[in-house]
């Protein structure tokens, strides 16, 4: 089987690289000889991470602080990405930092969470996809949540547009995988990030046990990237565990979806 670089490569983008899993991905990327466009809000973070991974890995990176709740987030990593062939999309920056209710927020907050996780995953899937379709390879990779298995208290918005990424990428997945393109939506249980560790501090809540390691989590989006449209944290292909139904079983739910919609529209 080919390898990482060959599958994914030269270039990839990681939207929320500087830390947690966004960083572990990009530093599984790097160790396989991949170059990164990193992108985050804070330069510094992004600096250091780039210069760690230039000096350990040898590979080149781009360094784009861009915020991607905003209305130009993705033509602004467009600019940074310049003419470099982008092989592998991430879209990792996605969690609720707000730990409110609906109401108890701004209802700004939650509309820069939707450009953020919807809009701008959306743009970028559109932007990458395309030339990725054309040159006929390529990897989409979505990191997602078991919120988008259903809703909850404190999750109104975060689990609706977790949802849309599932969603999103089965249909992706469908139209893309017959151009070999690999597409992954990835549903995260709890994983020992800064972002987690701040919103619980915040709360006043401890640490809660059997967190997910992000480089264990970077290992297992890439062995399950050519496998998709989903994979979930923790469980086999074949096991439901936080979703009613297993990975498997969804796989077999889109197929047999494109058997009908191929009756209506072709192929
Ligand atoms: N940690 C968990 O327990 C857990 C559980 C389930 C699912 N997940 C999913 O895993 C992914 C990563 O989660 P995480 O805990 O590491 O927190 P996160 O806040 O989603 O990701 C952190 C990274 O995203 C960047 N980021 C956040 N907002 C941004 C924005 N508006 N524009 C640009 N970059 C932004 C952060 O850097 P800057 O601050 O510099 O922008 C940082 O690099 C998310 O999709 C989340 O939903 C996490």
């Amino acid at each position: 089987m080919a390898g990482l670089k060959d599958r994914y490569g030269p270039w990839a983008v990681v939207a929320g690289a500087s830390e947690g899993t966004g960083l572990a991905i990009a530093r599984h990327l790097a160790s396989e000889g991949i170059h990164c466009v990193l992108v985050a809000r804070r330069a510094g973070p992004l600096e250091a991470l780039a210069a760690d991974l230039r000096a350990e890995f040898g590979i080149e990176t781009v360094v784009a602080p861009v915020d991607l709740s905003l209305d130009e987030a993705c033509e602004q990593v467009a600019t940074a990405v310049g003419a470099r062939e982008i092989g592998l999309y991430v879209s990792n920056a996605g969690a609720d930092p707000t730990g409110a209710h609906f109401l108890d927020a701004p209802i700004d907050d939650w509309v820069g969470q939707i450009q953020r996780g919807v809009i701008t995953t959306m743009r970028s899937c559109h932007r990458y996809g395309t030339a990725m379709r054309a040159r006929g390879r390529g990897g989409l990779l979505l990191i997602g949540s078991g919120g988008c298995y259903g809703g909850g208290a404190y999750m109104s918005v975060y689990s609706g547009l977790k949802a849309f990424g599932l969603n999103f990428a089965e249909g992706l997945w469908a139209e893309l995988s017959p151009h070999g393109v690999d597409v992954l939506f990835m549903a995260l249980s709890t994983t020992d990030t800064p972002a987690l560790r701040k919103l619980l501090a915040a709360k006043g809540v401890p640490l809660v046990e059997g967190l997910a390691d992000p480089a264990d989590v970077a290992a297992h989006a890439f062995a399950r990237l050519p496998h998709g449209p989903i994979t979930n944290w923790g469980q086999a292909d074949d096991e439901p565990g936080m979703s009613p139904v297993s990975a498997a079983a969804r796989r077999q739910r889109v197929l047999a979806i494109g058997e009908s919609t191929r009756r209506i529209f072709g192929s």
